[in-house]
């Protein structure tokens, strides 16, 4: 793979795919941090005299366009950014597009609308990717947020275009995971939370391969406490998913890492309540009408002995429902305790990790938080990205 400062861009046309899908409502940006993560390429793009065309997609519109789902509010918001005009394009191909592509000097900065209004993005279409791939002299790759995706502006444009380069944002996300996974220094610690055992089987395997110690935590503990015949009352459980649960063990055993089960549980009448109902030490039952939200604070303080001298550790989304303010207290201190640690690779992806940190007023105090929730995933899983396949010679 060749990245951006290997690339002669000085007046060259450069279409860079960035993963602008941040969360929107009423026109107002509320995460900007996929935003910002794009900076480095976009400024060293600008002082190497390159012409910037860039192309997202925002939310899932499935072919249709829909004008909440407009990339405008991330124009006005990036020219504000870079202190320079960002122009916004009424599509992100055909005639209108490419007189306004033909129009562009070097320094300008140009917006392509929601490449998802049209269906063929999500269908990785090729001939859509060559439309796209004809507006340049170089595609640049700077979506890690969307490098899981087989999508045309992942794979079909860099089939199409002059030259293909990926951008500083997908190189640190490269590194940054590729270091967890390859050679990490010692103890390794994974945190695991978030709700489904199912949708994390894959990377708690390949997480147990490396670590020292897996915590597992969130509602996907629920059900590895079924496995100790603790009742879980109305919880989020995956009772089909017990044979999965005790083969994730076994694996643990036979690899010789420690996992780690949550030692206590804040437990509420729904997840929307706005106070607790108790506190229930494992083994103890949860009565029916009652669900864990939180883990207590006996595991909290198992977290803090666990985590002491953790040299590197990888946090993959809360343990609670850290959402509501009557079930954060866990996944705040745990927050509180990862970024606390000297010395200490600290590497957070996946899924709510970010906003959990952000909630905790911590969002810049890991070593690297992944700008990827799916894609941080797949990539720690050890599958192989269409985004960085697609970039290989
Ligand atoms: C994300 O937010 O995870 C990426 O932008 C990919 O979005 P998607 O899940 O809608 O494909």
């Amino acid at each position: 793979i060749r990245f951006i400062d290997q690339m002669d861009l000085k007046g060259k046309k450069l279409l860079i795919r960035v993963d602008y899908n941040v969360p929107i409502k009423d026109g107002v940006i509320g995460d900007d941090n996929r935003i910002q993560a794009s900076l480095p390429t976009l400024r060293y793009a600008l002082e190497q005299g390159a012409t910037l065309i860039l192309c997202s997609h925002l939310g899932k519109p499935k072919g249709e366009v829909k004008p909440e789902l407009s990339l405008k509010p991330v124009a006005a918001h990036l020219a504000e950014l870079l202190g320079r005009p960002v122009l916004m394009a009424p599509d992100c191909v055909g005639e209108r597009v490419r007189s306004m592509v033909d129009a562009l000097s070097a320094g300008d900065v140009l917006l392509l609308e929601n490449l998802r209004f049209h269906k063929q993005e999500q269908a990785g279409d090729d001939e859509f990717g060559r439309q796209l791939a004809e507006l340049c002299d170089v595609y640049c790759n700077d979506a890690f947020g969307t490098a899981h995706r087989a999508h045309a502006s992942m794979t079909a444009i860099p089939a199409h275009a002059p030259q293909k380069c990926a951008g500083f944002l997908l190189k640190k996300e490269w590194e940054f995971i590729g270091e967890a996974l390859a050679a990490p220094k010692r103890p390794y610690v994974a945190i695991s939370g978030g709700a489904k055992v199912s949708s994390k089987l894959g990377i708690l395997k390949k997480l147990l391969e490396k670590v020292d110690t897996l915590i597992v935590g969130g509602a996907m503990a629920n059900t590895f406490m079924l496995l100790d015949g603790m009742k879980m009352g109305a919880s989020l459980v995956e009772a089909d998913l017990l044979d999965e649960a005790q083969a994730v063990l076994d694996f643990a055993k036979e690899k010789g890492a420690r996992v780690v089960l949550p030692l206590d549980f804040v437990v509420g009448e729904s997840p929307d309540a706005t106070q607790a109902a108790g506190i229930v030490e494992a083994g103890q039952d949860i009565e029916p009408h009652l669900m864990a939200l939180d883990v207590g604070p006996k595991t909290v303080e198992l977290y803090r002995e666990v985590l002491s001298g953790a040299k590197t550790v990888v946090w993959n989304g809360p343990v609670g429902l850290f959402e509501n303010d009557a079930f954060a207290d866990g996944s705040l201190e745990l927050a509180r305790i990862i970024t606390g640690l000297d010395d200490a690779l600290t590497i957070g992806g996946g899924g709510d990790t970010g906003a959990c940190l952000k909630k905790a007023g911590l969002a810049d105090s890991l070593t690297f938080i992944s700008t990827g929730g799916g894609s941080f995933m797949e990539f720690m899983e050890g599958k192989e990205l269409p985004a960085f396949k697609a970039l290989e010679d």
